[in-house]
This record gives structure tokens, C-alpha cells and sequence, in this order.
């Protein structure tokens, strides 16, 4: 029996992934899609269907059929949307990021808080069985003290109207950082540097560097304007090194054993000493198996198992108001020339 009526607000590019997935988890019914405009909501149902197209939220909020909503509405509406959601008494799944703002993002999380509702933020990449796994290598030790980050997420994308490419696809860089790294990892300061070159009127490529508590650096490049896609992202171990290449679905997973080692000075004699400090390892590369599961199936079935559990799911408010700490500090980084900004502990 479905336990959880849904209803999905906004029919714009990324609802329509919330309908199909929402009406294939048998734990949910789907009730209503909701969007300012009504024949978008229609015309994503189609005809035949059960569900009801409307372009009033109110009557989604009223409705006793429905106790939970999904938000794919622009991040700017977001916070007016999840509020008036909890206060009606609806858990919540929201899209990332989950508001434009800490502050916004801190009341929304406190109210659910209070509630006693759920507020889950669509980090879509963190249920990915490629991230889910770096995440048990990580946390397992193999690949020994993380050293360094890098992520590249470049591709022709769409401008924007509302945010830019910080805001757009950092959160995805980011969230999977937040997710695989050890717990006792976080980062410590963030520093921005953007451009628009084709005078967008917002940036449109930007690198970011975040530095972690345990003295490793990361480094994230988000770009629209790139002709080709790249969608790499390399996690440097002092063991093991792993590079995920989410555009190689063959091998979108290599563990290499190869890597720099250092003796100690005490080690080597004098004379050796610069040639003998440095050296490098060659060993095996591991492909891991990876199972075939959709990002947003896992979505919706952690979103409906944490309402029914009463437990906070996996990726919660908490792990959205970590990614807007990073996404407004790196914000302001970019508006001050890149100054290195430290990052204050969010109230989670
Ligand atoms: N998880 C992911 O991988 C992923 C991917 C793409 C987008 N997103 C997120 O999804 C959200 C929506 O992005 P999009 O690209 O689908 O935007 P979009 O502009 O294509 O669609 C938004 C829709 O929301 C409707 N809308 C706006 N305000 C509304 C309101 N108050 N009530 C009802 N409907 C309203 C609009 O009419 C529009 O149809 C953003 O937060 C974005 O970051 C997430």
C-alpha cells in the first residue's frame, strides 16, 4: 500500500524526473502536479492519467490526500515554498540547492526541526552507486589519508536566468565532497575566481578551492561554456588514488595503486638524500563492478522510507545548509577577487 501522497511542484526541465520516478516507487501515489502554468503541468501528464494538474499550491496544502511535496521550482522561490509546505504539515523534499541563502536555509531546517517533519534536499549525486561507493572507499580507509580533490564539471550549458554557474552546479560537486569524505573531514576555507566572458551578466565559468581540515586541498571547475563534456572527478589517496569518469559508463570507476611515497629524511643517508626521498609506486588499477540503479529511484525511495521510519534521511537539511555555507562563502570569495574566506560552523 502506498503510504506517502505526493504531490510535485514545478514542470520545468527537472520536474518531470520527479513525476516519472515518484510514479514508479510503490510506496508513493502520485496525487497532483503543481505549476504556475497549468498547461505545462498538463501537457508533462498527458491524458492518460490519474493524476490532477493545477496551478494553485493552496489547493495542494489543503488537500488531506497529500503529505508530502517534491520542489522543482527556481531556488529563489524555494524558501516561501518549503515554509508554507511544513506549515501545512507536509514533509519535503526539496531540489538542491535548498535555499539562495544560510540564514533561509537555518529557519527551514529549524521548523521541520520543530515539526517533527521531514526535510530532505534532492543531492541527486550522493545516490548515485558510483559516489555511494567512493564513499565506502573512502570511509574504509583504502585509499589511506585523503591528499586531494579535483573536479571538473564543464560542458555547453544552459545560461541560467536565476543563478550562476556556481549556484547551478557546484551544489553537485560539493554534496559529493560533503558525502564521501570521512566525518572527521571538513572543510576549513574556501576561495572563488569566476568569469563571464560572453557577458552573460553572471558568471559562467568559475574554479573553486576548498581547503579541508586535515590540510588536504580540493578544487572544483564548473563551466558552461565548454564545447565538450567532462565530468571527472579524482580523489587522491596517500595509498590509493580513485578517478570517477561519470561520462565513461564501462569504466566510470578506476582504483589505481599508484602514487607518490616519501621516507622519512632520518632514513636515507646524507649523500641520497634528494634523490632517495621521493618515489613512486606502479601497481594494479581495480575497475569495481557498479550496479545499474537510477540517482532519483534511490531519491524517492529514501524520501518515502524516512517519512514512514520517522528518521532524518540521508541527505537532510543539515547536508544542504553545509553546501550553501560553502556555495555563499565561495561567493563572496569571488566578489572580493578571490579572497581566501574561512568557514563558519553552520548551526546544524
Ligand atoms: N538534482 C538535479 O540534478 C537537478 C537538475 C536540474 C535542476 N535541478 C533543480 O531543480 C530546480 C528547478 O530547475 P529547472 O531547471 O527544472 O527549472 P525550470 O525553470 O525549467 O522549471 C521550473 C518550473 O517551476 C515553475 N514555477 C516557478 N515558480 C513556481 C511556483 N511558485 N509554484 C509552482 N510552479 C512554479 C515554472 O513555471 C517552471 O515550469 C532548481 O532548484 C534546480 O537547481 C536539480
Amino acid at each position: 500500500m502506498p503510504s506517502v501522497g505526493l504531490a510535485v511542484i514545478g514542470a520545468g526541465y527537472w520536474g518531470p524526473n520527479l513525476i516519472r520516478t515518484a510514479l514508479a516507487t510503490p510506496a508513493m501515489q502520485l496525487e497532483w502536479l503543481c505549476d504556475l502554468e497549468i498547461d505545462r503541468a498538463r501537457a508533462v501528464l498527458g491524458s492518460a492519467t490519474t493524476v490532477r494538474a493545477t496551478d494553485s499550491y493552496d489547493a495542494i496544502l489543503t488537500d488531506p490526500a497529500v503529505t508530502a511535496v517534491a520542489i522543482a521550482t527556481p531556488a529563489a522561490t524555494h524558501f516561501d515554498l518549503v515554509r508554507a509546505a511544513l506549515e501545512a504539515g507536509k514533509h519535503v523534499l526539496v531540489e538542491k540547492p535548498l535555499t539562495p541563502s544560510v540564514a533561509e536555509g537555518e529557519k527551514l531546517a529549524a521548523l521541520a526541526r520543530r515539526s517533527g517533519l521531514v526535510l530532505m534536499c534532492d543531492l541527486t549525486y550522493c545516490y548515485t552507486p558510483a559516489v555511494q561507493r567512493i564513499r565506502e572507499l573512502i570511509r574504509g580507509g583504502q585509499i589511506g589519508d585523503v591528499q586531494f580533490v579535483d573536479s571538473v564539471r564543464i560542458n555547453l550549458g544552459l545560461v541560467q536566468p536565476d543563478v550562476d554557474v556556481l549556484w547551478d552546479l557546484a551544489p553537485h560537486d560539493l554534496s559529493i565532497l560533503d558525502f564521501v569524505l570521512p566525518e572527521e573531514i571538513h572543510p576549513v576555507a574556501v576561495a572563488a575566481h569566476v568569469g563571464d566572458p560572453i557577458g552573460a551578466g553572471r558568471a559562467c565559468l568559475a574554479y573553486l578551492s576548498v581547503w579541508l581540515s586535515n590540510g588536504a586541498l580540493a578544487h572544483v571547475h564548473v563551466n558552461w561554456l565548454s564545447p565538450t563534456k567532462i565530468r571527472t572527478t579524482v580523489f587522491g589517496g596517500s595509498r590509493r588514488t580513485i578517478v570517477w569518469d561519470d561520462t565513461n559508463p564501462a569504466g566510470r570507476l578506476a582504483v589505481h595503486d599508484r602514487g607518490v611515497d616519501r621516507q622519512q629524511a632520518g632514513e636515507v643517508p646524507q649523500d641520497e638524500r634528494r634523490r632517495a626521498l621521493i618515489s613512486y609506486r606502479t601497481g594494479d588499477t581495480l575497475v569495481p563492478a557498479l550496479p545499474e540503479r537510477e540517482a532519483l529511484m534511490s531519491v524517492m525511495t529514501e524520501f518515502s522510507a524516512a517519512i514512514s521510519q520517522g528518521r532524518a534521511p540521508l541527505t537532510d537539511a543539515s547536508a544542504g545548509l553545509r553546501v550553501l555555507a560553502l556555495l555563499e562563502a565561495a561567493s563572496r570569495s569571488a566578489d572580493s577577487d578571490g579572497a581566501r574566506i574561512a568557514l563558519a560552523e553552520v548551526g546544524t
